[in-house]
């Protein structure tokens, strides 16, 4: 899990190493979580990137609700950029992550040989907030088992370009950018995701409002995963859903009562490693980005 304290001054350095490499490459390829596009994303992208041509990617789509994954594409797609959902667990997906890329700069490299320019290797970088799959991205393609960083902020200083193939170069350090701090629903649906510990609402206010929202949404989910039918028109629907996880996942009651911090642990971990089942915890209605 992704530690970083975040503070000014890691935040001016990793923009400014970031707006550097911009330099040198050719496309930018954004991750963002697929289960809440919008609240995964740097708030300060599009100032970093400028024009430069960026691939929005929605990583850990298998996690994620397919239908509302594509109405994300689509609202980028419609914003204007190149997007796609993968999963990143899948290498058949990294070659179309890769031609993607080729598709939107081949009337610039065409350009560039109609010019005269030698024929080259198009170079991306990858950038995204912690835990959304950058080092995943870079080690799969890069053959080798972890990357050099870890998450810091910004980028490392020794910085190489790992040939993909004969005209595929990518940075082999991901950009590192810090995460939206903007409110309270985003910084909830951050920590709902599980990549950083960054909640301003203590967890029983998160668990309540995960829940309130599995039942308006997902319903479905609630009932395979805990057999639980919840009506939060019941007065007594939080203590009864407590004491029916704690019951069927036989967590031993705490001086005689259910042990309410282990019910809240067992339900984020299954949300944050996706055993619940394929939730998404906002739509591109939600934003006005
Ligand atoms: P980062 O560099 O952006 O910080 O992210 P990183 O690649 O470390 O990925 C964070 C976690 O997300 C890893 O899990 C990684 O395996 C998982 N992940 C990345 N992309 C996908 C995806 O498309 N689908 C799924 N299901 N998972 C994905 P981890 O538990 O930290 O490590 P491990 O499971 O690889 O051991």
């Amino acid at each position: 899990m992704a530690q970083i304290q975040w503070f000014p001054g890691h935040m001016a350095k990793a923009k400014r190493q970031i707006s550097e490499r911009m330099k040198v490459i050719d496309i930018v390829i954004e991750l963002v979580d697929a289960r809440a596009p919008y609240s995964s994303k740097n708030p300060m992208i599009n100032e970093i990137v400028k024009n430069k041509p960026r691939l929005i990617v929605l990583t850990k789509k298998d996690m994620a609700d397919e239908q509302i994954t594509a109405k994300w594409v689509r609202y980028y797609e419609s914003l204007g950029y190149q997007s796609m959902s993968v999963n990143l667990k899948n290498f058949n997906e990294y070659q179309k992550i890769i031609e993607k890329c080729r598709k939107v700069l081949k009337p610039k490299m065409e350009k560039e040989l109609s010019r005269g320019l030698k024929p080259r290797a198009i170079r991306a970088m990858v950038l995204g907030i912690p835990n959304v799959g950058k080092s995943t991205f870079i080690n799969k393609l890069a053959n080798r088992k972890a990357t050099v960083t870890g998450n810091r902020p910004g980028v490392t200083k020794a910085q190489q370009m790992i040939k993909v193939d004969k005209d595929f170069e990518l940075f082999d350090t991901p950009g590192v950018l810090w995460p939206k701090f903007d409110n309270e629903q985003v910084a909830k649906n951050i920590a709902l995701l599980g990549s950083i510990k960054q909640t301003i609402l203590p967890l029983d206010d998160l668990f309540i409002e995960a829940m309130k929202y599995l039942t308006i949404h997902y319903p479905e989910v609630l009932k395979q995963r805990y057999q639980l039918e919840i009506d939060l028109d019941h007065p007594d629907w939080l203590l009864e859903t407590f004491d029916h996880i704690a019951q069927l996942r036989k967590i031993k009651p705490l001086k005689g009562e259910t042990d309410y911090d282990r019910v809240m642990a067992l339900f984020f971990s299954e949300i944050n490693d996706g055993s619940i089942g394929r939730i998404t915890w906002e739509e591109p209605a939600c934003v006005n980005d």
